[in-house]
């Protein structure tokens, strides 16, 4: 298969990379850091520095391509709010790491994924969009969108039989969280969230949510009357 996946040079999408790499399919690896963009290169994969959300660079370089059986859109960044501050550029910078780049490598990604027999579309969410978490107000609604827009785009894109899945992490160790202050319940490392989400992949699951045991509980919170959410999640706030 001919994989392109965003968001490489870092935990994750990077596992993804070698993972994939490994088992001998051809990887196209996106992110910014060229140190680690080199050594995924070392490895035999072909890499490139884009910023994702520098839509005329993206496009231009998309536009370089040619068939992409799967494309795995993972590239993205977390900020929180610290009340008594509300910063709006902090929410924009957000919404723009993780949902704007998202729409546009989907406009430079979906004409490669139309050349193949078999397209797959993958987004990467969190399953912090199930809920609402304290401090999460940007990311939270940053990745709420991507949710929606990867599941509307499942339903459009079917009659060209595209196939799309949505994954939606609880914790994984990653640079990411290694800046959490926080505790995260039940993180898991990321070869084994790797390894979940090529499972997934393979068996075209629509969903794909881990560790099960924290995400399942996430759904169950997340259906509660926001009356009977709010004393649990203040209890989660730090004084
Ligand atoms: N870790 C978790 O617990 C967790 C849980 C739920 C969801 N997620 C989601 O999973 C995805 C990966 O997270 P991670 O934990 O692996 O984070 P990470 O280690 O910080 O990696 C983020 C990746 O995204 C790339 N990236 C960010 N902005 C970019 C841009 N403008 N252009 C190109 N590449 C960009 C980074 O590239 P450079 O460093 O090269 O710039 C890096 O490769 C994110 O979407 C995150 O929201 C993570």
């Amino acid at each position: 298969m001919k994989i392109l996946i965003t968001g490489a040079t870092s935990g994750i999408g990077r596992q993804l990379a070698l993972d994939y790499n490994a088992d001998g399919h051809e990887v196209i690896a996106i992110g910014r850091n060229e140190e680690a963009l080199a050594e995924l290169d070392l490895l035999g994969m072909t890499s490139h520095q884009i910023d994702l959300t520098d839509r005329a660079q993206a496009l231009d370089f998309f536009a370089t391509l040619t068939v992409v059986d799967l494309a795995i859109l993972n590239a993205g960044t977390c900020e929180y709010v610290d009340l008594p501050e509300f910063d709006s550029a902090m929410v924009a910078r957000v919404m723009r790491a993780n949902v704007e780049s998202m729409a546009i490598s989907i406009e430079g990604v979906l004409p490669l994924l139309r050349q193949s027999s078999a397209p797959h579309l993958v987004g990467v969410g969190s399953s912090a969009a199930y809920l609402p978490l304290p401090r999460a107000e940007a990311y939270g609604a940053s990745k709420a969108a991507v949710a929606y827009l990867i599941d509307t785009l499942r339903v459009d894109l079917a009659r060209e039989n595209i196939a799309v899945s949505l994954v939606s992490p609880g914790f994984v160790r990653t640079p990411l969280t290694d800046r959490n202050d926080f505790p995260m319940p039940m993180r898991i490392e990321v070869e084994e969230a790797s390894r979940r989400i090529r499972k997934g992949i393979a068996e075209r699951k629509k969903e794909i949510h881990f560790p099960k045991r924290f995400t399942l509980v996430m759904k169950l919170f997340g259906l509660l009357p926001r009356g009977l959410w709010l004393p649990i999640a203040k209890r989660m706030v730090k004084k």
